[in-house]
């Protein structure tokens, strides 16, 4: 069995292909904008190219039979969303089109895809179910939407996965987020250069005023992948297109994670409170009863995912 992972390269993409190596062929199509090569293990095969040029997809799926596709590559930050939306179209709208018309005319019928909670907006007090309408708050959500209409309208078996906020390491080498707009990087460049971090907003309607979020552990996000392709691929009848949440059920604020951060580090995190960032959702909360049923759900604790995101932090300081 061949599985391709687009954006392979990236934070959340280095956990799957690592999770899914022993269990199937993976093939790592990535245009390194964002992706780092030394995430991935040696003996994976790396295609380099982009989801925007059929070009480069036509030649991917020229290399052989593919059973399946997991899509992770995309533009992910929501506030440069707000900046400017047009590379976020081009990247997340454009790049399911382009996969899904290179998959039908390959013949490869499995599809997994990287969605957002960002879908949802702002999610209010109470959990987000599958089933909650959409009203996204900034251009990312409305494309990882408009991704899982072309995923739909399709002819493929299809899933999308709602992640939340994913945080958290491995155990392998560079494992850790550093996107520049993630808010335990930030957290971490506070305790270990100095710098403070900036708290955007505490005056939401939220318990301490600061923003919740739902973090999910990288490691949880990567089985719930595994767990998706073993879904996709048996013979059980499920829907043709589907969409699972895939978060902790745990409303967290940006204060308390800070806090969580300042304890497991040994240090009092330096911040200060600086306007909301435009785009942001107040709450947004995952409700996870389908991804347990499903056998997607959560099994790790806040802790551990901020525990490891600070060791691989310091590991890779120390290189
Ligand atoms: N990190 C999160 O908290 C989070 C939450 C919800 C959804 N997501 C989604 O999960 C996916 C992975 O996120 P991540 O945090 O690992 O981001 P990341 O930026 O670390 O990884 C994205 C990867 O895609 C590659 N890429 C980008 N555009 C590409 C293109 N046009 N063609 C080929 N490769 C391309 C990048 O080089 C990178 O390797 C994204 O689709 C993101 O929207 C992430």
């Amino acid at each position: 069995m061949t599985w391709i992972v687009t954006g392979g390269a990236g934070y959340i993409g280095a956990h799957v292909v690592r999770r899914l190596s022993g269990r199937c062929e993976v093939v790592v199509f990535d245009d390194f904008s964002t992706g780092r090569p030394e995430r991935l293990p040696g003996d994976i095969a790396v295609v380099k190219g982009s989801v925007t040029d059929p070009d480069d997809l036509a030649r991917l799926f020229e290399r052989g039979p593919v059973d399946g596709v997991i899509h992770l590559a995309a533009s992910k930050t929501a506030p440069e969303s707000m900046a400017d939306g047009d590379p976020f179209w081009l990247s997340n709208v454009g790049g399911v089109r382009m996969l899904v018309e290179a998959m039908t005319k390959a013949g490869t019928g499995r599809l997994l895809f990287a969605s957002s909670a960002a879908v949802y907006g702002d999610t209010g007090h109470r959990r987000a179910t599958e089933k909650r309408r959409p009203e996204p708050v900034n251009p990312y959500g409305l494309t990882k939407l408009e991704g899982e209409q072309i995923m739909g309208r399709s002819r493929l078996r299809t899933m999308a996965l709602r992640q939340f906020n994913v945080v958290g390491a491995g155990t392998h080498a560079s494992a850790a987020d550093t996107g520049p707009a993630s808010l335990l990087p930030a957290v971490f460049r506070a305790l270990t250069e100095g710098s403070k971090l900036v708290v955007r907003g505490d005056d939401y309607p939220t318990r301490d005023g600061s923003a919740i979020r739902d973090y999910v552990h990288v490691e949880d996000v990567a089985q719930a992948y595994v767990k998706g392709v073993s879904l996709l691929s048996g013979r059980r009848p499920m829907r043709r297109h589907s969409v699972v949440n895939v978060g902790s059920g745990q409303g967290t604020s940006v204060l308390e994670l800070v806090r969580l951060a300042g304890k497991v580090a040994g240090a009092e995190v330096p911040f200060r409170v600086g306007e909301r960032r435009p785009g942001d959702a107040a709450e947004s909360v995952a409700d996870v009863s389908r991804a347990r049923r499903k056998g997607l759900g959560p099994s790790r604790s806040l802790h551990e995912a901020v525990s490891s995101a600070w060791e691989s932090w310091r590991h890779d300081l120390g290189r």
